[in-house]
């Protein structure tokens, strides 16, 4: 079966998507848009991306920021360990002078993994390397109709894709290559129903021609993800501040802010036992509804409580737009409930009886 990097570049030339982050030349701007890229859809990180790079314009830029600066930025994207590492990783690159430009050496920094490194090296230097993301695996397992299951057969669709780079018309251009496999992934050899009759590599295809295109990549069965449980005390001010708290700086959700709460485990938990974990003593009340939120191991179910509370430290106290813009998924899931239940008319009824413990 051969491949035909000419026909996939010539469809990638009259299709290819208009996105932000396109025609960079910067290495730094690529890097970023490429790490926002492997948990966002590029339509999604579109604006972001474009946020981001307003506000660390460059290397020495992000170097510099504060990590709670990058940290919030990121806020919203998940994974908060990669914008860690993009932080750590400016640094390092900053300490030496610059981006390397090979994947090996770029692989050497941090936080850049090989997926990274290859889409920098391919995009931002030219080199003839394939960069394998989601797209990329989906695309391959069906061009050579790969039936082992992922994750297993991870490496050899790896190896199988850089076999792009073996024709001249692909070393020519070896970011556009790398572009037009996310394309082609995205918008025609997508998951389900694949477009096959508007696919430029159709030819070439292995799994279309066996029949088998839509049912590729195999996936290894993964056991359910655990359920765990939390509650959470939304304290609101008379203004319509809402309090939060910063998580500790490692582990899951490290350093982003949070609405103060119960750890999160298991089983559920009892009203007493939940109480211990308000941030004050108040006239909590319980908003109806439960925040679910699904984090790599885990999907956390979790109930909210609000309550007015005056009184708490003044450097946890956030206007709600701010809170909004600062929380993580699974946090502005609960102000969701609590925007949806009127919360401020709860708390200030739960307020309105005398004596507040
Ligand atoms: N997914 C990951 N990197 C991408 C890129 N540069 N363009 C489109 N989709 C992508």
């Amino acid at each position: 079966m051969s491949l035909s990097a000419r026909d996939l570049l010539a469809w990638y030339d009259r299709h290819r998507r208009t996105l932000p982050f396109r025609g960079e030349a910067d290495p730094y701007r690529i890097w970023v848009s490429e790490v926002m890229l492997q948990q966002t859809t590029a339509a999604a990180a579109g604006p972001r991306f474009a946020r981001f790079v307003a506000r660390f314009p460059d290397l020495a830029t992000l170097a510099t920021a504060p990590e709670s600066a990058v940290m919030e930025e990121w806020a919203g994207l998940g994974y908060y360990a990669r914008a860690r590492n993009l932080h750590a990783g400016a640094q390092a690159l900053l300490a030496r002078g610059g981006f390397p430009d090979t994947p090996e050496g770029l692989r050497e920094i941090p936080g850049i993994g090989p997926y990274t490194a290859a889409a920098v090296a391919a995009i931002a230097f030219g080199r003839p390397v394939v960069p394998v993301d989601a797209n990329v695996e989906r695309v391959t397992a069906r061009l050579f109709a790969v039936e082992e299951p992922l994750p297993r057969a991870k490496p050899r669709l790896s190896a199988l894709a850089q076999r792009w780079m073996e024709a001249e018309e692909a070393r020519a251009r070896p970011g556009d290559l790398a572009q037009a496999l996310f394309d082609l992934g995205a918008t025609v050899c997508t998951p389900r129903a694949p477009a096959c009759t508007l696919c430029p590599v159709r030819p070439a295809c292995a799994g279309a021609a066996a029949g088998i295109a839509a049912a590729l990549p195999a996936k290894a069965a993964r056991p359910p993800r655990p359920l765990r449980h939390g509650v959470h005390f939304l304290a609101l001010r008379g203004d319509g501040a809402v309090w939060l708290r910063r998580r500790p700086p490692r582990g899951l959700l490290g350093g982003m802010w949070e609405i103060p709460g119960t750890p999160w485990r298991d089983s559920p938990w009892a009203e007493a036992e939940a109480a211990a974990h308000a941030p004050c003593r108040a006239r909590w009340r319980a908003v109806p509804g439960v925040a679910r939120h699904g984090f790599t191991h885990f999907e956390l179910a979790a109930t909210l409580r609000v309550a007015r509370a005056e009184g708490l430290p003044e450097e946890g106290w956030h206007a709600a737009a701010r809170a909004e813009a600062i929380l993580p998924r699974a946090m502005r899931r609960l102000l969701a409930l609590a925007a949806e239940a009127g919360a401020m008319k709860i708390a200030a009824d739960s307020n309105s009886g005398r004596s507040a413990p």
